[in-house]
């Protein structure tokens, strides 16, 4: 009964070719599913998009509005924010009770940790390894090498957006080390 050899491998390439179908499905569903937070990280609302800028983000998670921010914070204060690659970012309070035009990433320089900000010496001091930075955020003292970055902290449709600061850093005179 030789007719049975074609008839039996027809089942045979369907399977293959449902096999072939599925696998592609579970590679292809994922990667689209992650290609909805993919986008909308890298093209947040705003002007600010255009130009690689992020939306400030207050400690629960909500976009940083620029009125009722100053409403809540008085002049020289320094509260971190969720910056540009979500690295925390203080938003600073001038004295006539705007927002500074920058924003000061609290990352160490020296191993990475944290810096509070301590109102009554007016510097931020790690608690890690003692390295101290000036109210703007500039090293005053080891052994962090450098200063703490900076960010553009621009306000568009009333929200406050961090932009990458590649310009020359205004406390050092120097090229930004982070650009
Ligand atoms: Fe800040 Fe070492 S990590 S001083």
């Amino acid at each position: 009964c030789q007719a049975a050899i074609p008839a039996d491998n027809v089942p045979d390439m369907g399977k293959r070719k449902l096999m072939n179908l599925l696998l592609l499905g579970a590679i292809s569903l994922p990667s689209g599913f992650m290609l909805v937070p993919y986008a909308t990280f890298f093209a947040p609302p705003g002007s600010g998009a255009g130009s690689g800028g992020q939306v400030a983000k207050d400690a629960l998670g909500n976009d940083v509005i620029a009125s009722e921010w100053l409403k809540t914070h008085g002049p020289g204060d320094k509260t971190l924010t969720q910056g540009l690659k979500g690295d925390p970012t203080y938003l600073v309070v001038e004295k006539d009770r705007t927002l500074a035009t920058y924003g000061i990433n609290a990352v160490c320089t020296h191993l990475g940790c944290v810096v509070p900000f301590n109102t009554a010496e007016n510097k931020f001091i790690c608690p890690c390894h003692g390295s101290q930075y000036n109210d703007q955020g500039r090293v005053v003292r080891g052994p962090a090498p450098l200063s703490l970055a900076l960010a553009h902290a621009d306000i568009d449709e009333g929200k406050v957006i961090f932009v990458p600061w590649v310009e020359t850093d205004f406390r050092t005179g120097e090229d930004p080390w982070w650009a």
